[in-house]
Formats: C-alpha cells, structure tokens, sequence
C-alpha cells in the first residue's frame, strides 16, 4: 500500500506532499452522477458495492493519495433513533430535534449493529485500495446542531439558546453524542480504516470561551481514546481558535484557508497540518490557483508535516480535468521542493 499519507498522518516529513479532498467523491463527477441518477444519496450510503465504487472514483480518476469512506456524518443519527433525509438542493434534514433537556429521551444507545452497512463498505474497500483508506464522524458539536436546529441554518439560535438556557442539558446530550461518536469510530477502526478524521464544520460559531467549555472537552475525549490510527480533526473558521486545538492532541490539523499555514506552523510549534486551498481557487485561472498552490506547499514545509487539502469540500462546479491537474502539480512542485 502506498504509505505517504500515512506517514504524514504520523508527523514524518515525506518525500513528497501527500493530498486528498473533502468531498472528492461528488456531483461534480460524471461518473458519480451517473450512480446518482439511479439511486438516492442515503441508498447510496447504505448500499455497500455502492459506496465502495463511489469512494474509489477519485482514486482511480484524480491520483489521490488517500480515499475517504463514502457516507455522511448524519447516517449516525438514524442509529440513535432520529430520522434524516436528505432532501434535493436543500441540504439534510434531521428530525424530531432535541432543543431542551425535556427532550434528550428521544435519543436511544446507539445500535451499532444497525450501521453495519458502514462497516462491510469498509472491508469491501480494504481489500480493493492501494492507497490507505480514511474513516469519519462529526465531532459532537457540530452533530449536535443537527439535532438541534434539524438542518444547516445561518446564526445557529436554537443551539445557542440551549447552550446558554440550560447548559447543564446540553452538557447531557454532548455527553450521550460523545459516546456515541466513539463507539462508532472504535467500529471502523474494528472493521480496518487506517485513519480517521473527525469533521467541526460548525467549531468556529462559538468564541474561544465557548469552544472551550462547550466543544474542546468532548473532541479531547474521543481523540484521548483512539490511539491505534492517527486521528485528523477538522475544523473551520477557527484561526481564533488555535492556542485550544493546540490543545487536543490530535495526530494532524486540518485548517482553512482563512489563516496561512504558515502563521498556523509558527502557533502551533511541531504540529503536523492538513489544508487549506480555497475550494472556489478551482473556478478561477491555473495561473491563480498553482500561485496559491505553491505558496501553500512551500509554507507547509514549516510545519511538522503536511497534507495537502482544500480548506473546505470540492464544490460540485469543480472542473474534474482542473482537479487531476492539481494533484499532479502538487505531486511535482513538492517532491522539487525537497530537492532544493
Ligand atoms: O469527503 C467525502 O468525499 C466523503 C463523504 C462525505 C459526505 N459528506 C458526502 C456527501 C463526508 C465526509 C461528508 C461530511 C459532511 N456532511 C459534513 C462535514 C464536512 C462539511 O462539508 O462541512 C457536513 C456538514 C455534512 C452534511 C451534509 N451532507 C450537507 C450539508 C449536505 C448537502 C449539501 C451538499 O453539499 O450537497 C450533505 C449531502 C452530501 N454528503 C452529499 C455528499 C456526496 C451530496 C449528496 C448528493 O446529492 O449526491
């Protein structure tokens, strides 16, 4: 198996900059939309010859040098005895939502066996991949505004509400989304990811304070746990945030580009970092994307170690050929670069 990835995940330099994308399976690739057109995303999900075909389309299209499981970080929820949908240009769709104490008894222990789905996809993949393979769940905050607010919303009320007006209730449900989470990490790792990486998309709504009374303790908790694979925790909007993720031990950071990795390495001494292209540089000129491209390896060779990644999910108007293109120039331009 190709192990820079790998590697990098464990803090050694490598002879080149590993990369792979957030969403790198998607709507902006023909043969995914082909899959697509026959069968709903949660089918998709749930259906593991499926998932597995979806998760190895970038590997064999663009070069990439880790895969990540398709699924989403909502599938967990249905486990827990909530129900998701996933509704066409409207995003996700959670329900019934928890929004005070009263209603933390909808929520049942998780049924792992019942998302065996993710892990036969993950054995399928194991067996097929040449390249490691990438495990994942939401942190317990940001799954927690799903279950709160029912879908993606703009300023996050009813979670702030719940946090401020009965923060003891709300420390009970990170608690019970925290064991949760873990429990079904500890299963993909049983079934044979090789790393795993926790997503808070929505880390960066909370102040510094709050993230760390709020957040930080129970993505500490669950990264505390799991030591037998590198763990990547991704978080967004959270340059303010650095002096707490410093905090949390994790294998690698993974930033966006609102910071450069640069200033990120000089905060976050001996730290390795994954990031942080703009996924929207991809709709722009090769000229403007390979000058951000090149100043983006190059400042990651002051970090620990570096993989190469987009700040935030491939945008489905991502031209696939510009994509491939990328990862061969990173490829390239970082294996010059440790020759100079
Ligand atoms: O990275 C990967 O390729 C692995 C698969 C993956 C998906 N979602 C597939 C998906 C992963 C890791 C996710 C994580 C996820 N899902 C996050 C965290 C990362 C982030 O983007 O911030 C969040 C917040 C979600 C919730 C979610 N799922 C939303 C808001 C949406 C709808 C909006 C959209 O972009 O379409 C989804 C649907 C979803 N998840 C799709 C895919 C491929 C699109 C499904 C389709 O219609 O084909």
């Amino acid at each position: 198996m190709k192990d820079t990835f790998l590697k990098a995940c464990q803090g050694f330099k490598t002879d080149y900059t590993p990369v792979w994308f957030m969403r790198q399976a998607g709507r902006y690739m023909k043969e995914y939309q082909k899959i697509r057109q026959k069968y709903d995303f949660l089918t998709m999900c749930k259906t593991p010859e499926i998932a597995a075909e979806v998760t190895l389309q970038p590997i064999k299209i663009l070069g990439v040098d880790a895969a990540i499981l398709f699924s989403d970080i909502l599938v967990p929820l249905e486990a827990v005895g909530l129900k998701i949908e996933f509704i066409e240009d409207k995003g996700p769709k959670v329900y019934p939502n928890i929004r005070d104490e009263e209603n933390l008894n909808l929520l049942k222990n998780i049924e792992i066996d019942s998302l065996d789905y993710v892990f036969k996809t993950i054995k399928i993949l194991t067996k097929e991949l040449e390249v490691p393979l990438i495990g994942f769940a939401a942190s317990p905050f940001t799954l927690a505004t799903y279950v709160i607010e029912g879908g993606t919303t703009k300023d996050f009320v009813n979670t702030k509400r719940f946090m401020f007006a009965q923060s003891e209730g709300f420390h009970k449900l990170m608690d019970f989304l925290t064991d949760a989470t873990l429990n079904y990490l500890q299963e993909q790792v049983k079934a044979g990811v090789h790393a795993l990486q926790i997503f808070d998309t929505w880390a960066g709504i909370l102040s510094p304070f709050d993230y760390e009374v709020f957040c930080k303790p129970y993505v500490k908790r669950i990264i505390n746990k799991l030591k037998s694979v590198p763990v990547i925790y991704f978080s967004s909007n959270t340059a303010g945030h650095l002096n707490h993720l410093k905090d949390l031990d994790a294998d690698v950071l993974s930033i966006d580009w609102r910071i450069d990795i640069r200033d990120a390495s000089l905060a976050l001494k001996d730290q390795s970092l994954q990031g942080n292209l703009d996924p929207l540089t991809l709709l722009g000129t090769e000229e403007e994307l390979f000058k951000r491209t090149e100043k983006i390896l190059i400042d990651g060779m002051n970090a620990k170690s570096h993989i190469f990644n987009l700040g935030h999910g491939v945008n489905i108007n991502t031209s696939v050929d510009k994509l491939k293109k990328l990862v061969d120039f990173i490829h390239e331009f970082s294996h010059k670069l440790r020759r100079i």
